[in-house]
Parts: structure tokens; sequence; C-alpha cells
């Protein structure tokens, strides 16, 4: 339905405006991720020729941006005011990969719902987040930005962030547009290098890949971000099925949708014509708004004056940029996100930075237990070593431009905090890594490796005298914080050669280790798993590292979190998830090689750690699987049930998974699927018996016409702890 104030103004608009309202510049005061910064950014605003901009912040800049726009182009139209707020604005929660891994959407919601008062506080009202981009190759640097290999993971996330991040009310001045991006499939780059081509069928698509995208719009995303790459052989930013007849015609969404950075211009590089066919191609597909390229700006009217693009097309796009204005209520009051008094009240409170410690106690996941070394006593002798032991650079993650890595907590502080008693001593003991050119590509946006003017050998020795003169060994290894994210892929997925020494020695030593792995990816880690050291899975944790990583190793918090993707044993069974399909030819169940079965000569099938996978301090059991009942009406529903038994001696939470399998339809089914989960919190000794309700609808797939079905037949299921386990009952859906 058109909204009066927006045809009013559209009806005053010349098509130069109304083609100015679908330029997006930046003026450089963010990070570039292109080789492209907007020049004149005043004149264009002033001019009426940008709709909006992205990196500009503060309420005086954005009063500033907006008086431009408001006073002094001829129709006074306010600018959206964009920004990457990927995990927390100022107070900078984990990495996004580590936030799923809590699998708690209250928590993520929250988190959302946080980074839109603080970001909105600041004078920005439309966030490029949430990605909810499907990955299962840990090479792909961008892995660390979204919610792991799990559709149905995937979609509740992005869910949780969507309404998180817009609340009940967009008008509300502490929320703010969300952007669900990248559609489509930018997850699934060709051997993990990320901008690489992606080539999928259909099917697997709209079974795997896209409903993320669709819960996101299902659940009222205001804007949709286009991807680098091609799909069935055209660019994501000039795909006409993609823009239009899926996403507006299809899922019915409404609001507008806008390039990744440059995408239109790089449609030149990936073939389809000079910048006046591809900015034709991007409007006509169904792209409203261009991202830093310019190329609208530049050749839409002589398009229009040639016939190439109609202007029907560019009011279209015009007007679903108004709306999204109009909705924010910035055509009411264009600085109703420019109140010099909120960054003090709402910015890095204690009150946020208090929830970023609790949200990263949430993300970590114990890998590995040994000699229950784990939690250690408050008043332990403890050598810390690690080149990310006490080092701000690094505790932040990918994609955190708005957050401050010198307000974070070194993980050596941390522990200081939460256990004054203990008698700490710290040493770096290696190099992250010791490559100055694999440093000098991680350190594009600071110093993230710092390589010592110490020897290696010097560093490690310093940090085994420590080691044989403590208790316990705290080794805080794995990734920068430029190791993973965008344009960050690897081909060696493992722990880097320098640490690895580190580790290997420190093992030796005969001392309890904990390995503190930070990382912005699964990572290889099967030489680690078999040393005798726990390891505890950190993630990049965020501003408040190191208090949330002490809370955690000296037992505040009990683990609780659980992998949101498979990780390899090697880099060569990438990509890989659990939800394959089983294959004609199933490999062996006992992981023994079998001749012409699906396996490999030098490795068995399985991950080395399952989706779904965490250890806790205590420990759970499964016992009486059951289906309430063994017919499922196709307008009925059926209780799935489990008893969980906290058989530990802790109290600890449990994030407890359903899985089902379709024995018999019309496509190929995965041999497994996530169709629910729970967080419990059992006391130790404790049982519940944890219930999902489960319909037809829930069994719904896309069959080979791309129709959303549930066929009748016979559904195996599990509920555990992990992706890993046997199917124990079933249930039938009836005709
Ligand atoms: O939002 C991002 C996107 O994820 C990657 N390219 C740049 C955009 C704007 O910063």
């Amino acid at each position: 339905k058109n909204i009066p104030e927006v045809e009013e103004l559209l009806s005053k608009m010349s098509l130069e405006e109304k083609i100015g309202q679908l330029n997006l510049l930046t003026p450089g005061g963010g990070v570039a991720t292109g080789s492209v910064v907007s020049e004149d950014v005043e004149a264009k605003i002033k001019a009426g020729n940008v709709g909006g901009v992205f990196g500009v912040s503060s309420p005086e800049k954005v009063r500033q941006a907006q008086d431009i726009a408001v006073k002094s182009s001829r129709l006074g139209i306010p600018l959206l005011i964009g920004s990457d707020i990927i995990h927390g604005y100022k107070t900078t929660y984990p990495i996004p990969l580590g936030l799923s891994s809590s699998w708690d959407m209250e928590l993520i919601q929250e988190a959302a719902q946080l980074a839109a008062k603080e970001a909105t506080a600041d004078g920005i009202n439309w966030n490029f987040s949430p990605m909810v981009d499907i990955a299962r190759d840990p090479r792909w640097g961008r892995i660390a930005e979204g919610a792991g290999e799990d559709p149905y993971l995937g979609s509740q996330v992005a869910k949780a962030m969507v309404k998180g991040y817009q609340g009940e009310d967009l008008t509300q001045p502490n929320t703010m547009i969300a952007t669900v991006k990248h559609m489509a499939l930018y997850g699934a780059p060709e051997a993990g290098r990320d901008y690489n081509s992606v080539d999928m069928s259909r099917l697997k698509m709209f079974n795997e890949y896209l409903p993320p995208y669709k819960a996101a719009v299902d659940a009222g995303v205001e804007s949709v971000m286009t991807s680098f790459n091609d799909i069935d052989g055209i660019p994501a930013s000039g795909n006409k099925w993609l823009l239009t007849d899926l996403l507006r015609e299809r899922w019915g969404f409404g609001g507008f949708v806008v390039s990744d950075y440059t995408s239109v211009n790089e449609m030149i590089a990936h073939g389809m014509g000079d910048l006046q066919a591809v900015s034709a191609m991007a409007i006509n597909a169904g792209l409203d708004m261009d991202m830093v390229g310019e190329g609208f700006l530049t050749t839409l009217k002589k398009s229009v004056e040639e016939g190439k693009v109609s202007e029907e097309q560019i009011t279209k796009a015009a007007r679903r940029i108004l709306e999204a204005k109009h909705k924010l209520g910035l055509l009411d009051d264009p600085y109703r996100y420019s109140d010099e008094r909120r960054p003090e009240k709402d910015i890095l409170t204690r009150e946020n930075r208090d929830f970023a410690r609790k949200a990263a106690t949430r993300s970590f996941v114990l890998l590995k237990k040994h000699n229950n070394t784990l939690p250690l006593a408050k008043d332990a002798k403890i050598a810390l070593v690690g080149p990310l032991a006490n080092n701000k650079n690094n505790m932040l993650g990918t994609w955190a431009p708005t957050g401050n890595p010198q307000l974070s907590v070194p993980i050596l502080e941390g522990m200081k905090n939460v256990a004054p008693q203990a008698k700490i001593s710290y040493a770096k003991g290696a190099n992250i890594s010791n490559d100055t050119s694999f440093a000098k590509k991680v350190n594009v946006f600071g110093e993230r490796i710092q390589i010592s003017e110490e020897s290696p050998e010097a560093l490690l020795r310093e940090a085994l005298d420590l080691a044989n003169n403590s208790d316990i060994i705290v080794a805080v290894v794995g990734e920068a914080t430029e190791m993973s994210g965008e344009a960050a892929s690897r081909t060696d997925i493992r722990i880097p050669a320098s640490q690895k020494k580190l580790i290997n020695e420190l093992a030796k030593t005969g001392k309890p280790v904990v390995l503190v792995l930070m990382s912005g990816r699964p990572l290889d880690i099967s030489e680690e798993m078999v040393l005798p050291v726990s390891i505890l899975q950190v993630w990049h944790p965020g501003v408040e590292a190191g208090n949330a990583v002490a809370d955690v190793i000296f037992g505040d918090y009990n683990p609780s979190g659980k992998l949101t993707n498979s990780w390899p044993r090697s880099v060569g069974q990438v990509p890989i998830h659990y939800r394959m399909k089983t294959t004609g030819r199933p490999g062996p169940e006992n992981g023994d090689f079998q001749k012409f079965k699906t396996n490999y000569l030098d490795s068995p099938n399985s991950p080395l750690l399952p989706f779904g996978f965490g250890l806790s301090y205590t420990t759970f059991e499964y016992s009486n699987v059951k289906a309430g009942s063994k017919d499922l009406a196709k307008d009925g529903s059926i209780q799935l049930s489990a008893t969980v038994t906290n058989t530990g001696d802790r109290d600890g939470e449990e994030i407890v998974q359903l899985y089902i399998h379709d024995k018999v339809r019309s496509v190929t089914p995965p041999g497994k699927e996530l169709k629910g989960f729970k967080k419990v919190m059992l006391k130790k000794g404790e049982s519940k018996t944890v219930s999902f309700k489960i319909s037809a609808e829930d069994l719904k797939f896309y069959n080979s016409s791309l129709e959303h079905v549930a066929e009748p037949g016979e559904f195996e299921f599990f509920i555990a702890g992990s992706s890993d386990a046997d199917f124990e009952a079933s249930f039938t859906l009836k005709k």
C-alpha cells in the first residue's frame, strides 16, 4: 500500500533526484573493503545525488550530514546512515560464529538489540547485518561472520537477529533497519576462496542454502544485500530470478535491496558488459541501491533515454528507499538519531560490557577434557603462555570496525581479575606466525601479528622455564583476528607452525595443559586432539575476552556451547557438514575402509568433531527417547521426547538436539536433519524430560518441482547432545 507522504515526495522528484536516492556512498571514514572510496560526498548530497551514506557516526557528524541533505538539497530528503555492526557496536561481542555456538536465541536477540541501542545512539539507522550465509568450508574466512553449516539453526539465528535489530517499531530511536546478507549463496564459493564462483543446484539452494535468508524475510527484515558471486551464471546483483522472482514474488519481500560494495561495477569483470549495461541489468533485475560504485548515478538516466530502463523501474526503487526512510521516522524528524546525550548513556556501559562477558562465556565450546584439569583452582600456580595470552589486538575478532581493541580485556588481566589469589606468570612463548609475508597480509587493518625481536627459540625457552616452575599451564593460541573474515581464506587451517611447536613442547613437560584456542573458523586440530591436553574453543571473544575466559576456566561458568560446524580431520575433507546424504554406496559404519563404498583411503569420513558437539564440566546421559504416538496425522502434531540426566558432579546446561531422517521420499534425503533444540539447566543428579512438538509443517522439504511438501511415510529420529548419535525411534506421517 502506497504511503501518501512518500507518493507526494515522488511526485515532486525529477528523474535525477530519484536516481540520487539509489546512490549509497562512503566518505571513507570506516574501513574500506574495496578499492574505491567515494569522492565529493558533500557536493553530491547537496545536489540530491545521494540516498544514504555509511562510515559516518556520532550524533554530531550525523546531524551535519542530515543538515546538508535537509537544508541544502532541493527536496530536503534525509539520508539513511548505514554501518557494519556485525557483533556489537562499541561493546564487541564474540564473533557471530561464536555467538551461534551458544544456541541461545534469546541471548542472540538481546545481543542484536543492545547493538542497535548503541549504534542508534551514535547516529546509525541502518545495519548491514545479519550475515546468514550457510558455510561448510572452513577455508572460507567469512565463515566467522555466520552461524555455521545448518539451515535450521541458521534460520533461527537469522530471525533472532532481525528481531533484535529492528524491534517491534522501527520509529523507536533505539531500533534500526537490518540487512540480511549476502543474497545469495555467498558462503559456498568454490575451493573456499572468497569472492569465487558458486555453482549449485536449485534443489540444494532451496533445501540447504536459502532458508536463512527466507527466515529473515519472514521475520520482517527491511533490507537485503546482494552477494558478489554469480548464481546459475548470473551475478547476484543483476540476477532477476533471485531479486524479483524469488525474493519479491515468491517470498513477498517488501523492503529494499542494496548491492554489496561495488558489486554492480564488478559485473563488468564477471563478463556482463560495460558500466551502463551492468547498471541497467541490475536495476531491471530488482536491485534498488548501488553501494559506492555509482553505476546507477552515472548511467541510469542515459539508459532511460535510450529505452533500456523504464522510469517506472527507477520510481519503484526510489519509492522503496523513501519508504524505508518513512518507516524509520526520518521523514518526520531527520534528527531522530542525532541526540548528543545518548552516547554517554547508551554506549559501552557497564551493563553492556557485563552482557558481552556473559555472551562470550556462552559461546565457548569445551572440545576436550583431560584428567579433569578444568576448572582450575583459583589459587593455582599457573604459567600463562602463548601469543594470544596478553594481546589486546586480537580479542575482538574480524569485522569489528566500530570496536576499539585497546578497550578489550586480555586473558592475563581477566585471570587476575577473577582469581586474584592465583600465582600467574606470563610468557609469549611463540609468535602467532613466524612468516613475515603472511604477517604482512594479515596486518592490513592493524598489527595483528607482531613478530618479536627475540628469536623463536628464546621465546620458547622462556615459556618452558615458566611452565616447569608452575603447577598448570594455560596456553592461549590460535588465529589472529584478521586470519579469518573477508578476503582471509586459508588453504591450511591448522594452528600456525610456530605455535604448534610451542604446544608440543608444553605437552612434553608432563604438567597439566589447557589450550585456550582462538579462531574465526573451525580449525584442523587433529594433532592437538591426541596430545595430553584439555582444549577450550573461545573464538575471538570480544571486548570482555579475558574476564569471560577466566570465568570459564576457573569454573564460575560451566561451558555449554556446541559447535555449529563440523570440524574436519584435515582440509582434504572439506566442504564437510553433518547433513550429507547417505548416497547409494554408504560409507562403512565403523569407519574401516571398504572398496567401492564412499570413503577415503587415508581418512575416515566422519569429522574430527561433529556438528552440535561440545563438552561440559559435568556429564549428561540421554534415555527414554520416544515418540508420544506412532502416527502423526497430516494436520496434527506429535511429541518427541527424551530424558536427560546430569550424571556428573556439577550443575550445568545442556543443548538438547532433535534430528530426524525421512526414510523414503521423492528426492534423496539428508542422512539426518536438525529439527529442534532446547537449552536446559540441570542440577547435578537431576533428570528432565525434554520434548519437541513436531507437525507435518516441520517435515517439509523442497521437491524436484521446488514445491514445499511433507511426504507421508516413516521418519526415524534421535535426541542427543550432538549430531553424532544413532536413530532410536520412529513415527509415521499419515496420508
Ligand atoms: O556490508 C559489507 C559487506 O558484508 C562486505 N562488503 C562491504 C560491505 C559494506 O561495508
